[in-house]
């Protein structure tokens, strides 16, 4: 079972995750990062309205992650590193997935912050006709392996259509935030879905902050499960061991 900790942006740093990582985690992932002018102009209006995020001007990101990655692996040569990253074109998210050590980059197909959605980036890509040839692009053009993030349920999109296309695109990695708007837990069946109907890897998150909801995440067939919110205490109620 791959044990994962989740982007948040503005507070999954290098430094943040060399402290949570022996906990038990297998991949540890920075970011969000925006890459490009419109994606950063829409991280400093979030920004300016008091919400975190990392703010990094397009002459510096790249070399912050390549130092960031650098600072993991010094400390925890054995776990992967990933990116979790924006973009309104594959070009940007290609130079990210070709930095030195970088073992992961993982497209963000799932912010909802309404500067974001206003350029078409995170769960708007969903919407997008071109999606799967964007993702093949960074794909074909990386030296790491590819994640997709997605956030499940979204309005006027069909999940299971877009995990297909997603799969076709020939990512390793599948990342859903299964939430369901309304319930405060994971939507399970739809991720049991995903499952039986793709071949690439899936890492189910939402709402794994408790050892019996880390099950019910595992008996849905995922490959790994991912955590966020439960790890900013740095204390889990349970050992990431213990799967
Ligand atoms: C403060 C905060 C910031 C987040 N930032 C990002 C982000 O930059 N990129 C992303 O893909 N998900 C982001 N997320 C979503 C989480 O990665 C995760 O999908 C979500 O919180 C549900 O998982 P959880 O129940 O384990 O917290 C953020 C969540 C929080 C709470």
């Amino acid at each position: 079972m791959i044990k994962v900790v989740a982007p948040m942006a503005g507070i999954t740093d290098a430094d943040f995750l060399n402290k949570v990582i022996p906990l038990g985690f297998d991949v540890a992932t920075l970011g969000g990062y925006s890459l490009d002018a419109p994606t950063i102009e829409a991280s400093r209006k979030i920004i300016e309205r008091g919400r975190k995020e990392f703010d990094f001007p397009l002459d510096e990101i790249f070399s912050h992650i390549e130092g960031e990655v650098a600072s993991i692996k010094k400390f925890n040569s054995d776990v992967k590193v990933s990116a979790n990253v924006r973009a309104t074109t594959p070009q940007p998210i290609i130079e990210v997935g070709n930095i030195n050590d970088l073992d992961i980059v993982e497209i963000n197909c799932h912010c909802r912050q309404e500067e974001i959605l206003a350029i078409g980036c995170g769960q708007e890509m969903l919407k997008r006709p071109d999606l799967g040839d964007f993702i093949s692009e960074v794909v074909d053009n990386v030296s790491c392996e590819v994640s997709v993030k997605i956030r499940a349920n979204v309005d006027g999109v069909d999940t299971l259509k877009i995990a297909s296309i997603i799969d076709d695109a020939g990512v390793d990695y599948l990342h859903v935030d299964a939430m369901k708007m309304g319930v405060f837990d994971a939507d399970y069946g739809l991720l049991k879905e995903i499952c039986n109907n793709v071949q690439i890897q899936v890492i189910g998150n939402n709402s794994v902050n408790n050892k019996l909801n880390a099950q019910k995440m595992i008996e849905t067939g995922v490959d790994g499960f991912s955590i966020a919110r439960g790890v900013i205490s740095g204390n889990l109620d349970f050992n990431l061991s213990d799967f």
